[in-house]
């Protein structure tokens, strides 16, 4: 029989030696479920990079190995789809158009800056807001509605009343969104603009019709009156036809004037610009207008330009812009009245000033004179036979050339237009 006390020593040395392994490795599974813990916490806070640090060929290495071998996967798909939603949202959000996504019961589930904008939805409104708390226009409410029951995409015009009034095009439309379902879909163009060029144009028909009409009834008339025997009496008939002439002039007034505009609105490859010498052109064009400025009583002055400028424009926009300045300066001015040019060079640009000391104009007209058909004195000028196109061919034509058109008047005093080119 052995001696029990080295048989317990070694049973009891083994027991402490496979006590010891228990205990080292608890402490090392314990160790790995904790590191195993803190990385699938750091993962899913969303530090992508998180990974397990085992030493290789040590215990748990190959469980620790599949981990980070799932989470680089789960990183990849997660950076793609972060990417691909990235690039969604910058396409969006560089817009014009506002989007705004209803889904299915009537939550809003995305909208980009440019709705904001357009609808002006205020910052608390954000993606779980009902309907009526984004948008009040009942008629969208309903088409939002019809659009997630089922109904066909829709167009519709609305009207936003306020400090500054537009109109939108809003088209809804329904779309599948995987896990969410039948979705509305609503854009949103804001056609303001378009909207007030289709009233300028439709207005500017109008009055070209209406300055058309006017002469064409007297010439009309006139010839109805020489039918109806007046060519019988030499002195009515020449009448008659001096009417005819004038109104038929100012027919052909009205046809240059307009053409004049079509050409430097289809700027810039109607324009040839060419160097123009001032001094010599401004002689010229006050040449034109001594005869007319005679009938009228008024002197045409140019002051010396004093060194060469030279000018690079269109030369026949350039001529009727100053002519329709000079035009105004004589016909709006008294006996005895002058009408001044000066050109001189201002900073880089050159300025071209045409003064009268005519009959000025009050300052709440200043701001509109510049529009087609616009005159301060509606009888006078209808009279006189202009055409109220004058000033919006001369400011048509400065900026064409990049530059702009001043003034400044005084009634009873006279006006200043200056053409300032860059
Ligand atoms: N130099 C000026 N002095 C006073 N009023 C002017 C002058 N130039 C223009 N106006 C006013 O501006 C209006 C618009 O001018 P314009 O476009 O040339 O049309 P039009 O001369 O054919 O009437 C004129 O009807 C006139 O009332
Ligand atoms: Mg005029």
């Amino acid at each position: 029989m052995p001696a029990p006390g080295p048989l317990l020593g070694l049973a009891a040395a083994l027991g402490l030696a496979v006590g010891g392994w228990f205990f080292r490795s608890n402490v090392r599974l314990h160790g790995f479920l904790r590191k195993l813990l803190e990385t699938i916490r750091s993962f899913s806070q969303g530090d992508l990079t998180a990974r397990i640090a085992v030493p290789r060929g040590r215990e748990f290495d190959a469980f620790a190995q599949s981990f980070n071998r799932l989470a680089d996967r789960l990183a990849g798909t997660i950076q793609t789809l972060q990417a691909g939603r990235n690039q969604i949202e910058a396409i969006l959000e560089s817009m014009g158009e506002g989007v705004l996504v209803f889904e299915p019961e009537g939550r809003l589930l995305l909208l980009n800056g440019a709705a904001r904008r357009i609808l002006a939805i205020p910052r608390p409104v954000v993606p779980g807001a009902s309907v009526g708390e984004v948008l009040r226009d009942p008629d969208l409410q309903a088409t939002i509605r019809r659009t997630l029951q089922g109904g066909a995409g829709q167009e519709l015009e609305l009207e936003l009343y306020g400090a500054a009034p537009r109109v939108l095009r809003v088209r809804a439309l329904p779309c599948e969104v995987s896990g969410i379902g039948r979705c509305a879909l609503l854009v949103f163009h804001d056609i303001t603009d378009l909207k007030n060029l289709e009233q300028v144009r439709r207005d500017f028909v109008a009055n070209v019709s209406h300055e058309f009409k006017t002469p064409l009834t007297a010439i009309r008339g006139a010839v109805e009156a020489l039918l109806d025997g007046a060519m019988r009496d030499p002195k009515a008939a020449a009448d008659f036809i001096k009417g005819i002439d004038e109104e038929s002039q100012r027919l052909s007034r009205l046809v240059e004037d307009l053409l004049a505009l079509a050409r430097l609105e289809s700027k810039p490859e109607g324009l040839e610009r060419e160097p123009i010498d001032l001094e010599p052109f401004l002689r010229e064009q006050l040449n034109r207008f001594e005869r007319s400025a005679a009938e009228h009583g008024v002197t045409l002055r140019l002051e010396s330009v004093g060194e060469p400028l030279i000018l690079l424009a269109d030369r026949r926009g350039l001529t009727q812009a100053v002519g329709n300045l000079l035009d105004n300066g004589i016909k709006y001015n008294r006996t005895g009245g002058q009408v001044i040019v000066r050109a001189f060079s201002a900073g880089t640009g050159i300025r071209i000033e045409v003064s009268d000391t005519g009959i000025g104009m009050p300052a709440a007209d200043l701001p509109r004179i510049f529009e087609r058909f616009y005159r301060v004195d509606k009888a006078r000028s209808r009279r006189s036979g202009d055409t109220g196109l004058g000033l919006s061919i001369v400011k048509h034509m400065v900026e064409s050339h990049g530059g702009s058109v001043q003034v400044e008047s005084r009634l009873d005093a006279g006006s200043r237009f200056t053409l300032v080119f860059p």
